[in-house]
């Protein structure tokens, strides 16, 4: 074992350090838009009366376009017929992936028809009290509706598991499209990198809440175009149960959280600037690659096979603490090549700053050129998402049924 592997700096693992999901924190205070969220959430906490009626009242404050708005107001309305969730009424159709908390699930609700996303956290055995709680901290999920933000049908426990049904992506996570495409277009990345941060100032602005876990896999897309973002940190107690279940070999954290400071949404822009490099050259930039690798890389093909042959046999992978340490240490990675606009360049350095008051704030990166233009820019992110992940288009009919 190499002397950097035994952990020098004494970083810490905490929970969500290394690919985990959720907060490390308390839940978060619940700064809200206006006087009537606490009227909201009691709602929604018990049997839900006006509740639709009363987010629809929110939905009509936020800045966001009549299509967007028309989709959500669809998606509650579905939601209103679901009631509550329970394991007898999920029928299982299909494995969508795994992580380091556990399994989701593509599953039929089968009393609406409805198709959802499930996800299964297991964990060790909790005491009542604890299930309890971890089930009502997530309740505050019903009140995040936003078109960047994956929507949420209602979280229950059974059977030793935490399950989370959440509207079901066709285009699934950017970690899993990576993996297909080799790398994902810079025109592409400007929209995702558009709408996580959109996503991203929602979440902040309306509910006081960090997300703590961008990255691919927690970035998803669907047939329609949509991008948003999942699994952010709403509840606390979660964290704190899954704290000894980490097992993982990368890290977007940033180096002040690494190293158990203060952290705030700077953090989150951090993980965005390393996601966006990774997506962009395609393999994770922890030890970023070389230049000859990098040339053969993008110059001129899209051969993933090459890929694995230059960062396969050739590099021993850091161990996890050798990794940390990297990021703690080491200058922040750079997206150097001819390849990506200059725009692309600044955008990602802006981010990826280890001083967090250095690294650029949302609003600033929201006003970069580079994203500017992407929100001028006529760009196919469905026909995009179809294409690489073979999934059919959204139809006429759905595509009717936000117009009525
Ligand atoms: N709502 C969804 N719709 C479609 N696919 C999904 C959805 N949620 C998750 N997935 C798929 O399931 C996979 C596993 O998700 P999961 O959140 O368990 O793993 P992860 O994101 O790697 O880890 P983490 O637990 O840190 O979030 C994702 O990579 C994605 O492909
Ligand atoms: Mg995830």
């Amino acid at each position: 074992m190499s002397k950097m592997s035994k952990n020098k700096l004494n970083l810490t693992l905490p929970p969500g350090s290394v690919d985990v999901p959720l907060a490390t924190t308390p839940t978060p205070s619940f700064k809200t838009p206006s006087g009537t969220d606490y009227v909201l959430r009691n709602n929604l906490l018990g049997k839900p009366k006006n509740s639709i009626d009363a987010l629809t009242e929110t939905l009509e404050e936020l800045e966001m376009d009549e299509n967007a708005r028309k989709r959500i107001k669809v998606f509650l309305n579905q939601k209103e017929k679901i009631g509550e969730l329970s394991d007898e009424d999920l029928e299982r159709l299909d494995e969508l992936g795994s992580g380091i908390s556990g399994a989701v699930m593509k599953v039929r609700h089968t009393p609406t028809q409805l198709i959802m996303a499930r996800k299964l956290i297991h964990l060790i055995p909790l005491k009542p009290a604890i299930k309890k709680q971890i089930i009502r901290e997530l309740k505050v999920l019903h009140e995040c509706n936003f078109p960047h933000i994956v929507g949420f049908y209602g979280a229950f426990y059974s059977d030793g598991d935490i399950n989370i049904c959440t509207e079901y992506m066709d285009g699934g996570s950017l970690d899993t499209i990576l993996r297909r495409s080799g790398r994902i277009p810079e025109p592409i990345l400007a929209k995702i990198t558009s709408a996580v941060l959109k996503g991203l100032s929602y979440l902040r602005d309306k509910h006081a809440i960090i997300h703590r876990s961008i990255k691919p896999s927690n970035i998803l897309v669907n047939s329609s175009g949509e991008i948003k973002i999942c699994d952010f940190g709403v509840s606390g107690q979660l964290v704190s149960s899954m704290a000894n279940t980490f097992v993982g070999t990368r890290s977007y954290m940033s180096p002040e959280r690494l190293q158990g400071e203060p952290y705030s949404v700077q953090s989150d822009i951090w993980s965005l600037g390393l996601s966006l490099v990774e997506m962009a050259i395609g393999m994770y930039p922890i030890p970023p690659p070389d230049q000859k690798t990098l040339d053969m890389i993008l110059d001129d093909n899209d051969d993933s096979s090459l890929r694995q042959n230059v960062i396969g046999p050739t590099s021993k992978p850091l161990t996890i603490f050798e990794l940390l340490n990297y990021v703690v240490t080491e200058p922040p990675t750079k997206l150097k090549h001819k390849s990506f606009s200059d725009d692309f360049k600044l955008f990602v350095d802006r981010c990826l700053r280890k001083n967090p008051d250095e690294r650029a704030d949302l609003k600033t990166l929201m006003n970069q050129e580079w994203i500017r233009k992407a929100d001028l820019a006529d760009v196919d992110v469905a026909g995009w998402v179809c294409k690489t992940m073979d999934v059919p288009p959204s139809t006429p009919k759905q595509k009717a049924s936000l117009l009525t």
